[in-house]
């Protein structure tokens, strides 16, 4: 053996590489690790609902690591949530074990209760009414866990909390609350006028956490980590400071007390299902059924991972810090897919970093919009060679 040659590059399986966390993975490990070679299949070559998908991948592949960053949609059934979060992670653990590889599981703090400072030792007790999404991510901390004791696995879990970051392609989470501010559906402010304090999870870090755990997998081996920034946020300075920044006139200063709210939530889904009734398509935004947490306070504790010896990569970025660009970024994504239905950036008294310049791009689409045939003629004259760079 040629000892001199390059050092063969570790190959990595990340699962769920199109979703918001998957996709910083994706993205880090192709930019930053030459070392290391990741491929990112999506669920129509590889399905957690396939255990042949999975076997058959690994057989051909055979990963040095497995990253499981996928999910089913929040409002998924019973069996979808099941199969998908629970026994797909499980399958993909067991494919993990047989190889004998590290596995890095990304789990929720759904599978928590409210509460200060949580630790990586607290969960919810399993119990058939939790929600489908909180009881198969439950249910697979627990799995996971069994399987370290009894055969070994090499694991470590990864408690996200309320996640944010740009690229998200749902709106959920601190997105469903930008989104409803912008669009003027939140009249009043639904959360206590102080102390709801909610712990952020900055996606783009994740990656930087995962590298070292791989580098370091003999210590990592068969834990729980709460990946949260240190600092946790009180949920009505949030939206006071979203309102702020965009100039806003909703929500008011109101506070709505839970159990007007609750009963509010429940009277709009009985308006709902008598509209669906009568063939009109509508639904609650999923995250309703979490309404509780915007009173209750969920803080989880980051001490663990403090001591990991894992160095923030960059420690001044917060919920606020990033806020800016993350409202720009949502803002101009949403804006493209006419998604909103009273926002218009030209009513909208926006702030001086909102203001759009019209920029080429700007003008690209008012000639789409307004001369298609003008635009037809241009492509035609200089838009339509083969591109000189590849050949
Ligand atoms: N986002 C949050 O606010 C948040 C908060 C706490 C914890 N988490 C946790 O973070 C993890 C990632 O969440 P996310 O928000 O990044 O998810 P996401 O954006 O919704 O992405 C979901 C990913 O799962 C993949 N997927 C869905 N069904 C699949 C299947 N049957 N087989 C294989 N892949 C499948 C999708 O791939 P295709 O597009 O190819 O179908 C997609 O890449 C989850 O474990 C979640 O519980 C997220």
């Amino acid at each position: 053996m040629n000892n001199s040659g390059p050092s063969p590059k570790i190959s990595g399986l990340i699962i769920g590489g199109s979703g918001l966390i998957g996709g910083f993975l994706l993205h880090y490990f192709k930019t930053k690790t030459p070392e290391i070679d990741v491929r990112a299949p999506n669920s129509k070559k590889l399905s957690l609902r396939e255990l042949n998908d999975i076997i058959g991948y690994f057989k051909r592949h055979k990963p040095d690591f497995v990253i499981n960053s996928a999910i089913t949609a929040i409002r998924s059934d019973a069996l979808l949530s099941y199969e998908v979060n629970y026994l797909g992670s499980i399958n993909l653990a067991r494919a993990a074990l047989a190889l004998n590889i590290p596995y890095i599981h990304i789990s929720s703090a759904a599978t928590l209760p409210p509460g200060e400072n949580l630790t990586e030792e607290d969960r919810l007790p399993l119990n058939a009414s939790l929600p489908n999404y909180a009881k198969s991510k439950l249910m697979t901390e627990m799995t996971l866990r069994q399987m370290h004791e009894k055969h070994g696995l090499q694991y470590t879990l990864i408690r996200m909390a309320i996640v944010y970051g740009a690229h998200d392609h749902k709106i959920q989470g601190i997105n469903r609350l930008l989104y409803n501010m912008v669009d003027r559906a939140m009249p009043f402010m639904l959360t206590k006028k102080k102390g709801v304090l909610h712990s952020y999870s900055n996606a783009s870090k994740v990656p930087y956490f995962i590298h070292y755990i791989l580098k370091n997998r003999e210590k990592f081996s068969g834990q729980h980590y709460h990946f949260v920034d240190p600092e946790p946020v009180d949920l009505a300075r949030l939206i006071l400071t979203i309102k702020d920044y965009m100039n806003l006139k909703t929500p008011r200063e109101l506070y709505i007390p839970y159990p007007v709210a609750k009963a509010g939530n429940n009277f709009m889904n009985w308006v709902i299902k008598a509209f669906n009734r009568i063939g009109y398509k509508a639904h609650m935004p999923a995250e309703m059924i979490f309404l509780e947490n915007f009173y209750k306070t969920q803080t989880l504790s980051c001490e663990k991972l403090k001591k990991s010896g894992f160095v923030d990569p960059n420690p001044q970025a917060t919920i606020f810090t990033e806020l800016p660009s993350l409202i720009e970024y949502y803002i101009a994504r949403w804006e493209h897919l006419n998604l909103f239905s009273s926002f218009s950036r030209k009513d909208f008294n926006v702030s001086h970093a909102m203001k759009q310049k019209a920029g080429p791009a700007e003008e690209v689409a008012e000639i789409f919009m307004h001369s298609p045939t003008k635009l037809l003629d241009t492509m035609y004259n200089d838009g339509i060679a083969p591109l000189k760079d590849i050949m």
